[in-house]
């Protein structure tokens, strides 16, 4: 019998939304294909977003989604995907797969897109090979309210009211492909580049610097020292490979140790987090400036015979089991988590949504999204769970992980059991309030390697769960082994 007690006196903060944000790079098929097919295709689409995928984000409140990249975004000159389609250049997207990329997915398709999900965007900011003034000229496209150059040619292109924006990010990964950059060099260009990302009229953006590369830390130090001042949010980026950076691991062809693996690595989120807040504590005390892990999620070998810069990959329970760990993680630190982001939404790593020509899938992780929508703007609430070792050899990781919250009334507990063999009773005991009715919803499958495919899409699906006892005040249930679950408490 594993013990879970909630602590109702003890509310811890509120869960931002935005811990539940998706990233879309022009990557592979995450955008053409994915998202967006264009107005003249048969696929069923609202001014060019396709309207399947659409209405599956809804579903899954997807509260902001981060654009256009990625690595593509210290390549992409926001001016090339503006005005008559015709006109726009075309040009070798020579990060992911040497394909031509026609700009016919720009600055307005974007803001449709995200009006069509009911989300916020986030910009990503080209650091690597663009200018301050082309940086500076954007926001000012996107958000000045008024005459000015950049508000006319908006008006010329067919927007005359602003949008509102909040999150830019100035720069992607300079660590790496975004300009292979120093700390100290990145630190002052940051400085330089937001000097002249400008809030217009009321609307206010919100600075993410790029932060650092899993565990790189003199990254996160010498970027608070030298420009911490000037931004709202850092960045991190942290990515799961079963078996190493180089051959990554198939998406669904894998054993117990490696399955344990990649859980283990999930798990070393935390850490991160942990480590990276205590170095921007050190210039930060007053804890201004949030963290932005927006980029995270599996990341395996792409599929046999696909274009293997195209990043495709399939999505297992072991997916599923990455996502509910992670996010309790993120649910945990929701005191200084303010924004993450899964690599990628659709088509393009641990998506969430797969598509096929006309057909759509969606992916275990996607359920788990869905499991977990509740956490969204709630209070986080005080809990704790016992839990022991499992796993291969040294490749282990707590069996079971949970996240509580409430909102209006609403408790919603989200719980995951990694093991791969045992199912786990647990007594709940709610300190603070009492039980009205519970109801429960579980993702769970016969094999961990199981994934909805295209011609069985409902392999993997969120079943209801109602076997619950009560008893002297206690909550009883059975984690089954390897599964997800949300309970809803009123
Ligand atoms: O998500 C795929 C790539 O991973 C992104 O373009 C880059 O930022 C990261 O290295």
């Amino acid at each position: 019998m594993s013990k879970l007690v909630i602590n109702t006196y003890n509310k811890k903060a509120k869960i931002n939304r935005n811990i539940y944000g998706h990233f879309s790079e022009h990557l592979g098929r995450c955008i053409y294909g994915g998202l967006f097919v264009g107005k003249n295709s048969e696929i069923e689409n609202v001014n060019g977003m396709r309207k399947d995928v659409v209405e599956a984000l809804k579903k899954i409140r997807v509260p902001v989604l981060r654009w256009p990249g990625g690595c593509f975004a210290d390549e992409y000159h926001w001016k090339d995907g503006i005005g008559p389609l015709e006109n726009r250049k075309k040009m070798v997207n020579t990060h992911w797969g040497g394909v031509v990329e026609d700009n016919s997915f720009g600055t307005h398709e974007f803001m449709e897109l995200c009006e069509q999900i009911g989300c916020e965007p986030y910009i990503n900011g080209n650091v690597g090979s663009g200018t301050v003034q082309e940086m500076s000229e954007w926001v000012e496209y996107m958000t000045f309210d008024g005459v000015s150059p950049m508000a006319r040619l908006r008006a010329e292109n067919g927007r005359d009211e602003p949008w509102k924006v909040k999150y830019f990010a100035v720069g992607n990964e300079n660590w790496g492909c975004g300009g292979n950059m120093r700390p100290e060099y990145y630190a002052d260009l940051y400085r330089r580049f937001q000097t002249y990302v400008r809030n217009y009229g009321d609307n206010r953006i919100y600075k993410i610097a790029c932060g650092a590369n899993v565990d790189d830390y003199r990254w996160t130090e010498t970027v608070m020292r030298m420009a911490g001042r000037h931004m709202n949010a850092i960045s991190l980026h942290y990515y799961v490979h079963p078996r190493g950076w180089v051959e990554k691991g198939p998406s669904t062809d894998f054993g117990e140790k490696e399955y344990y693996t990649t859980i283990k690595k999930a798990v070393f989120m935390d850490t991160l987090i942990k480590n990276h807040l205590g170095i921007m504590d050190r210039f930060d005390p007053w804890h201004k400036v949030g963290l932005v892990v927006d980029e995270w999620g599996a990341w395996y070998t792409s599929e046999p015979g696909t274009n293997l810069g195209f990043l495709y990959q399939q999505n297992t329970m072991r997916d599923a089991i990455v996502a509910a760990y992670t996010l309790n993680i993120f649910n945990s630190h929701a005191d200084r988590v303010v924004m993450a982001n899964l690599a990628q939404i659709v088509n393009v790593l641990q998506a969430v949504i797969l598509t096929e020509g006309d057909r759509i899938l969606l992916t275990p992780t996607y359920h788990v999204f869905d499991l977990y929508k509740a956490h969204q703007d709630a209070e986080l609430i005080d809990s704790f769970i016992q839990t022991e070792s499992v796993g291969v050899d040294d490749e282990t990781c707590p069996n079971l992980s949970v996240s509580v919250s409430e909102k209006d009334g609403i408790m919603t507990v989200t719980l995951a059991n990694a093991d791969l063999h045992k199912d786990y009773p647990i007594d709940c005991e709610l300190v603070g309030r009492s039980i009205g009715s519970v109801s429960g919803r579980v993702l769970s499958s016969a094999k961990v390697n199981d994934y909805n495919s295209f011609d069985a899409p409902e392999t993997v699906v969120p079943a209801k769960f109602g076997d619950f006892t009560f008893e002297g005040g206690r909550l009883g249930f059975t984690m089954p082994r390897c599964s997800v679950m949300e309970i809803t408490i009123k």
